[in-house]
């Protein structure tokens, strides 16, 4: 069973305010998104900055609400249609937790205050004894103390207040916890003691995770799947083991060259590194695309790629004729079946 679908998702965004907004210019922030997460399982979506990874993820949660396309949660419920009530209740089951907890966690709130927040807005009411019980609980479960309850947010490093923000997430024991780019505001050695966090985790809770990262290492370490995106679109798609190996499509393999910082592969000798394109700040469409969304920086790219748009399909096969596993999805003339 699916925790959760889409199916071509879209979202652009109005560049103009007010009066000017008829005359629009657009930022297609998300173009034709579809992916959907298994129970216990963690899918990571990957890709560089303005990619559309956090527009994806509120599309999600209806922070923003989608151009077009379907959500389904749990194979029924259609979260685009739900009311107020319902949606209430999915945002119980479906936790976000933010980037930066600085920002996300109000200093002048007590930790306890800051966990039973969620309570205060859920349909679930509980007493005081429970929620203080429970708060404690989950505070010790990622590692920090029940008697930390009354401190304020301020008190503690960023590594402990991201544990905080996930001991917020986790609270409701939802089904699918989204974390977007939760380890990338912290210290290498602190990414790690989260992500070890997380694992634990995700061994001990029946529940799937969202789990976005602009670093394809990380993101491996984590996830059972991944979905590469550029320029708001989903370019591969594969088991995380599978993509290490045999990433196939143009984009992939200079995301990995870059996160191996050695070794590029042969379609980009120059190495990411010394590439100025791949240095170059994202830029995300303003139009709606004729071809491949990657064809300007892509080595391989033949005239085709400017003219049609590759679709999302099973690889077929790999580079060295061996057959790719049918999980294995790519968005490329040139690595696809054939
Ligand atoms: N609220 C918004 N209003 C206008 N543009 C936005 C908004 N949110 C995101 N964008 C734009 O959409 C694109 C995708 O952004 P985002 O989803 O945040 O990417 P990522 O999370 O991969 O870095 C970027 O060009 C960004 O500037
Ligand atoms: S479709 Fe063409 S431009 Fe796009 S990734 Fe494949 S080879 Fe490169
Ligand atoms: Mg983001």
């Amino acid at each position: 069973m699916a925790v959760i679908s889409a199916f071509n998702l879209k979202k652009r965004f109005n560049l103009e305010a007010g009066f000017f907004a008829r005359f629009g210019r657009f930022v297609y922030a998300v173009n034709d998104v579809s992916f959907s997460i298994g129970e216990n399982e963690s899918y990571g979506l990957v890709g560089e900055s303005g990619c559309g990874k956090t527009t994806t993820a509120r599309l999600l949660v209806r922070m923003y609400k989608a151009d077009s396309g379907r959500i389904i949660f749990q194979d029924r419920e259609d979260v685009l249609a739900m009311k107020r009530g319902e949606l209430k209740k999915y945002r119980e089951r479906v936790k976000y937790v933010f980037q930066d907890p600085a920002r996300s966690l109000n200093p002048r709130m007590s930790i306890y205050d800051v966990l039973v927040s969620g309570y205060r807005w859920s349909s679930r009411r509980v007493g005081e004894k429970t929620a203080r019980r429970e708060a404690a609980a989950v505070l010790e479960e990622v590692g920090l103390d029940g008697a930390d309850l009354e401190r304020r947010s301020t008190e503690f490093s960023g590594g402990q207040r991201q544990r905080i923000s996930i001991a917020r997430g986790l609270l409701m024991k939802p089904d699918l916890l989204i974390c977007d780019e939760v380890v990338s505001a912290l210290d290498v050695s602190i990414q790690g003691q989260i992500l070890n966090l997380l694992l634990d985790i995700r061994s001990r809770h029946k529940l799937s995770f969202l789990f976005i990262a602009h670093d394809l290492k990380v993101a491996c370490y984590f996830c059972d799947r991944i979905g590469v995106m550029y320029r708001g679109e989903l370019m591969e798609e594969a088991p995380a083991a599978d993509l290490y190996r045999t990433a196939l499509h143009p984009y992939t393999r200079l995301l990995f060259s870059s996160a191996l910082g050695s070794g590029s592969p042969a379609a980009f000798p120059e190495g990411p590194g010394r590439n100025p394109a791949f240095e170059r700040e994202l830029k995300t469409p303003l139009s709606e695309l004729a071809g491949c969304a990657f064809a300007e920086r892509c080595p391989l790219a033949e005239d085709r790629c400017f003219r049609e748009q590759p679709v999302l399909q099973p690889a077929g096969r790999t580079d060295g004729g061996s057959p790719a596993p049918e999980n294995h999805r790519v968005r490329c003339f040139r690595t696809g079946p054939g």
